[in-house]
């Protein structure tokens, strides 16, 4: 086994399947384009074991992922994927950087849902890109770019009714594709330090938000998550 990449909040380390990658959830947790990074105790252990309960949910609901079995408190094998360097947004209500950009007023509802490509580039600071430019670089062909619009609000409209099950408002959430043997699949994460997820009754905010404002409470709020969604993490590491 050995180390392949290091991101900011996840390593990615060869197997003896050459098909195969194991993923690492670290600890530490970043903002701004890597600008802050600290260590959240428990985060990597939270966030392997919320998103392998989201990405065997989106299988069932008929979304290709990468995810295969998890195999740590804080570890998952996954299929290794050709990643397509773009991130798909889906907002359900505007916040973030659609509210920086646009001048909306946050917590207005979009509906229908929105969709935004942005190029995967800390350096550049994620700039916005569109299909033009997507085929143009060739980062991705025209029927990838079709099927990543498809599947993020097919990911969309699962994961809405799942969370407001559970009292949850999903707000909004980044994903990112990648290709294996001629097929897309859905890679990286589904944790709440991809999305923007508030309590729908008081909109408490339950995601990394809580780090980029410095509220305090981020594991807290990702376990309450967590917790309501009934996924099952162990008490101690
Ligand atoms: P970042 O690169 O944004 O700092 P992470 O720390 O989450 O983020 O690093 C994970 C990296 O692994 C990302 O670059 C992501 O695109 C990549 N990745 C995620 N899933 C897979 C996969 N199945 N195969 C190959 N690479 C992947
Ligand atoms: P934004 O409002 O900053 O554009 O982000 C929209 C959503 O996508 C939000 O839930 C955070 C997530 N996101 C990431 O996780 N990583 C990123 O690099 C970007 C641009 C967004
Ligand atoms: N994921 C990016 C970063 O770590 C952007 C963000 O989440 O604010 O800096």
């Amino acid at each position: 086994m050995s180390l392949l990449y290091t991101g900011k909040a996840k390593s990615l380390y060869t197997t003896e399947n050459p098909d195969e990658l194991l993923c690492v959830f670290r600890n530490d947790t970043s903002a701004f384009d890597g600008e802050r990074i600290e260590q959240l105790d428990r985060k990597g252990m939270v966030n392997n074991y919320f998103n392998a309960f989201i990405m065997q949910y989106l299988d069932k609901e008929g979304i290709p992922n990468h995810f295969i079995k998890q195999q740590a408190d804080d570890a998952s094998i996954v299929r290794k994927l050709n990643m397509i360097p773009v991130e798909c947004v889906v907002r359900n209500i505007a916040a973030g950087s659609l509210c920086r950009r646009l001048g909306v007023e946050a917590g207005l509802e979009l509906n229908p849902p929105t969709f935004e490509f942005f190029l995967k580039n800390d350096a550049l600071h994620d700039p916005m890109v569109n299909d033009s430019l997507i085929i143009a670089f060739k980062w991705a062909k025209e029927e990838q770019i079709a099927q990543m619009k498809q599947y993020s609000f097919a990911v969309n409209e699962a994961l809405k009714k799942l969370f407001s099950q559970a009292g949850l408002l999903l707000v909004d959430f980044k994903l990112e594709f990648g290709e294996a043997n001629g097929k897309l699949y859905l890679g990286d994460e589904f944790s709440p330090d991809g999305c923007r997820i508030w309590d729908a009754q008081t909109k408490k905010v339950l995601d990394k938000d809580r780090f980029r404002k410095q509220m305090g409470g981020v594991v807290e709020a990702y376990e309450e998550v967590a917790y309501r969604l009934g996924v099952k993490i162990p008490e101690v590491a």
